[in-house]
């Protein structure tokens, strides 16, 4: 039989303790909640009332239910509350001295019997349970932020955890309804292992001005699905413990350079830029502890989208190719109300071009999302030809052919001589330098990259390219054009993989090399990632669905520009391409899908 645990105690009330003490008061459970100081214990019995309060606002929570939660929770400054405790949860800042200090106190006020667990997300639980008389006792529970919301609980057992005290944590994290994953001590577990590579990345392109933040959050939450931003997320969890879980990561996991804080991390800590819970990180929030973003001096200004920054009138675009980019595309902007003129390399790919356009289109009538006279005026606003002719007096041509540098540079060197001066020309290359089709023109300044991700007429990015010679109207031409395709645009500088994809591919890559190692299953990391951090697929899900031929293409290319060791590809996805297991479409990659 499992263990009852019917108080609980919760020290450190700050981002994840308040949060922790919620979730036990909700499920029933007595909770003795313990800070450092007066004024701390009052800042987390707020946070408790404001979350409370904006749950029972949202009608999640019965007022009486609320007032029963506040009930079960008893507020002490000190340890030495919690000596009738079942179990001890510890949420104090991410330092191991610290910890131990707090875990050596625990032991001496603790009932023998008691678990002592720890919520780290980095520092090893091993060290911190031989601060301990009881180390078999100890145990990690790492909830995830914000801990009312996310399913996922980490249970971290090590080698010395007393597999009953794994057993009883376990039916404790169903009875709160969590699900659990149970793993062993290391670094960052599964999902902060994978998690916080990619955030850092995404704070050394803020720092290097590749992109903006607003461009950055966007990329990944329309890119990829996912809940909120990277920039968003690290003022969620709280730079200064971002800081330190990096820092922790770094010393731990083989130092990988990945995991060395980025230095503005550093100097926003030492400023005071916290994230959320100081007011200011990378946003600026409405006060401290507010989740509302207010506009500081960096929010771009708001504009229609048409004339500004000096973006060019555009009325009428050239689509050249006719694969699944291209016809996207041109559905795209005849539907977006632009005149389109189509140019392939023959009469039979128009033929089949023009088909799939109408097939979609119809496809949009039959759902009841398009009327069938806005599907007739977009197929007539199409004009379909077989010669690069036909682009004189476009003002913007968009590139889809083959993804080989020879014959993009080809096409850029004839549209140069054939386009009128002032037009935009852009590649939807998704892993060619933008630069090198520029240079195959006598006016780089009015080249851009457009890369729409597939489905076109669905996904609601667009990565703006813009290279060191690309002009700022030109840039803001093509950002103006993706504002009237009711897509979003997203400025970024020429490099492999853009945004997404960077930011996308190594994590993706780092959850292969973590199957690989056998520290988790295929299965476990993807509910991780879902269940952690609210990602819509896990990383093998994805793999599966984007191809691992792709995947490893992409990867290559990261690689091979950026010379980043930790990005280089796990040998298990080299193998499974090799194999020929390349996902859905070969119907086996990580998973076997022939069956479904
Ligand atoms: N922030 C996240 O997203 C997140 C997610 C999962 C796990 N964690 C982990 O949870 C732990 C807490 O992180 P946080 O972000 O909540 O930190 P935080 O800085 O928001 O809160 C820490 C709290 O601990 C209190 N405290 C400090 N010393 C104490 C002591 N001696 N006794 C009692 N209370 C003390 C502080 O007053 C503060 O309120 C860390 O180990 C962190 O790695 C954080």
């Amino acid at each position: 039989m499992a263990r009852e645990f019917s108080t609980v105690g919760v020290v450190g009330l700050g981002t994840m303790g308040a949060g922790i003490v919620e979730v036990f008061a909700r499920n029933g459970i007595d909770v003795v909640a313990v800070e450092i100081s007066a004024p701390a214990l009052e800042r987390g019995r707020a946070t408790l009332k404001g979350s409370t309060d904006r749950a029972v606002a949202k009608g999640k929570l019965a007022e009486a239910d609320r007032d029963a939660l506040h009930e079960r929770v008893h507020f002490a400054v000190g340890l030495d509350a919690l000596h009738s405790v079942d179990l001890v949860i510890e949420a104090v800042p991410e330092h191991l001295d610290l910890k131990q200090r707090i875990f050596a106190e625990l032991d001496r006020v603790c009932r023998p019997e008691t678990i002592l667990a720890t919520n780290t997300s980095s520092l090893s639980v091993t060290e911190i349970s031989v601060a301990t008389s009881r180390p078999n006792q100890v145990i990690g529970i790492h909830f995830f932020n914000p801990a009312p919301v996310m399913k996922l609980v980490e249970v971290v057992r090590t080698v010395v955890t007393a597999p009953e005290v794994v057993a009883d944590v376990e039916a404790l994290c169903a009875r709160l309804g969590k699900v659990d994953v149970t793993i062993n001590d290391r670094a960052g577990f599964i999902a902060n292992a994978l998690l916080f590579g990619y955030l850092n990345h995404a704070v050394g392109m803020f720092e290097s001005h590749y992109a903006t933040r607003e461009d950055i959050d966007a990329a990944m939450k329309l890119g990829c699905g996912l809940p909120m931003g990277p920039l968003a997320l690290m003022d969620l969890i709280g730079l200064d413990t971002a800081y330190e879980i990096l820092d922790t990561m770094y010393r731990r996991g083989g130092r990988d350079r990945r995991h060395a804080p980025v230095p503005l991390l550093k100097q926003m800590v030492t400023a005071g830029l916290l994230g959320r819970k100081s007011g200011r990180g990378f946003y600026t929030y409405e006060r401290p502890g507010s989740p509302k973003v207010v506009p500081d001096e960096a929010t771009p200004l708001a504009t229609d989208g048409a004339v500004a920054d000096g973006a060019r009138a555009i009325a009428k675009v050239g689509v050249v190719g006719s694969g699944t980019m291209a016809t996207g595309i041109i559905e795209v902007f005849a539907k977006a109300g632009y005149e389109v003129v189509s140019v392939t390399r023959g009469a039979e790919k128009s033929a089949k071009v023009c088909e799939a356009v109408k097939t979609s289109l119809n496809k949009g009538v039959v759902r009841g999302k398009l009327a069938e006279a806005d599907r007739d005026a977009a197929l007539g606003r199409i004009s379909w030809s077989a010669t690069l002719d036909h682009l004189a007096d476009v003002d913007l041509v968009v590139e889809a052919v083959v993804e080989e540098l020879s014959v993009k540079k080809a096409l850029f060197a004839s549209l140069d001589e054939i386009c009128k001066p002032g037009v935009v020309l852009a590649t939807t290359t998704s892993s060619l330098p933008v630069i090198d089709v520029a240079m195959a023109t006598q006016r780089p300044a009015d080249v851009v990259g457009l890369h729409f991700f597939n489905p076109a007429p669905v996904m609601p990015l667009v990565e703006v390219v813009r290279t060191i010679r690309t002009s700022p109207e030109a840039t803001a031409t093509a950002r103006a054009v993706c504002a009237a395709l009711g897509k979003t645009g997203v400025v970024c500088g020429d490099r492999s993989g853009f945004i997404v994809n960077a930011l996308l591919f190594p994590y993706l890559n780092d959850a292969v090399k973590m199957l690989e190692a056998s520290y988790s299953t295929a299965d476990d990391i993807d509910h991780a990632m879902k269940l952690g951090c609210g990602y819509p697929m896990g990383p093998f899900e994805l793999l599966d669905v984007v191809g691992l031929d792709v995947s490893l293409a992409i990867q290559r290319e990261l690689y091979l520009e950026l010379r980043e060791p930790g990005f280089a590809p796990a040998p298990l996805l080299e193998h499974l391409v090799t194999a020929g297991y390349l996902g859905r479409k070969t119907r086996r990659g990580f998973r076997d899908h022939s069956h479904r």
